[in-house]
């Protein structure tokens, strides 16, 4: 569970999140909104990258802003990121192995991890292969997979979609929905696909300039009319 209080976040005069109080308690939620309305920056702020002016966010009732990003990473926290960091010289087991360097873990326990994180994304063919040798959709998978590793708490999937056909989109979806049950985490992605989030979130957050625009059931959110009149365009 995920519980933001006013938090506010600013780049100079810009205010990228303004006095937000959100509760996100469902296995998997959306975040969604306009260009520019925020989404990455909170994203961003959850997993170290940036500062909060004012606020606090607290996971599974710890307080997460006075966390440095190495402790995140080891309280739970893992993120994708809106292009992948795939290493090409490494194969995806390794990519996948290397994340295990931030948190205590047992060897034994790390096979066992990867094994896992990898067949969840259905890459255990390709296991020794090389990141430079993966297609997009493969190296996006790994992406997926390298958050797995060293039991999540809380999984955030910033447009892991973007470049994928509908094929492909299919299947990141069944191996996104299915993270809280098999690894225990929570998910909150970010997507501009409504279709996607409407398919899997079962709560959605939407912002717009850094605001609160709604907050609940999914599709309750989708049918508000100034959510369909400020992102939907309708
Ligand atoms: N490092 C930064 N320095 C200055 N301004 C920034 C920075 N990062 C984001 N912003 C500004 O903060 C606001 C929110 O940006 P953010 O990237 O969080 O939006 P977003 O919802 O992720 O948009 P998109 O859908 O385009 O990815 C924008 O006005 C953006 O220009
Ligand atoms: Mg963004």
């Amino acid at each position: 569970m995920i519980e933001i209080r006013g938090l506010t976040v600013a780049f100079g005069a810009v205010v990228a999140v303004d006095a937000l109080d959100a509760v996100l308690d469902a296995p998997v939620c959306g975040l969604i909104g306009p260009n520019g309305a925020g989404k990455t920056t909170l994203v961003n702020l959850l997993s170290g990258f940036v500062r909060a002016k004012a606020g606090s966010v607290a996971l599974h009732g710890a307080p997460l802003l006075p966390m440095s990003c190495a402790q995140r990473v080891r309280f739970g926290l893992r993120r994708s990121f809106q292009t992948e960091q795939v290493v090409d010289d490494l194969s995806a087991w390794d990519n996948v192995h290397a994340m295990l360097d931030h948190v205590p873990h047992s060897r034994a326990e790390a096979a066992t991890q990867v094994h896992a994180a990898l067949a969840h994304a259905g890459l255990l063919g390709v296991a020794a292969v090389p990141g430079a040798a993966l297609d997009l959709f493969r190296r996006r998978m790994v992406e997926v997979a390298k958050a797995l590793v060293g039991r999540p708490k809380l999984v955030l999937f910033d447009e892991p979609g973007a470049g994928l056909d509908e094929n492909e989109s299919r299947v990141l979806r069944e191996a996104i929905v299915s993270i809280p049950e098999r690894f225990g985490a929570q998910v909150l992605l970010i997507d501009h696909d409504v279709d996607l989030i409407a398919a899997i979130c079962t709560q959605t957050l939407v912002l717009d300039f850094g605001r609160r625009l709604a907050l609940g059931p999914t599709r309750a959110v989708l049918d508000d009319p100034d959510v369909r009149r400020a992102y939907l365009g309708t």
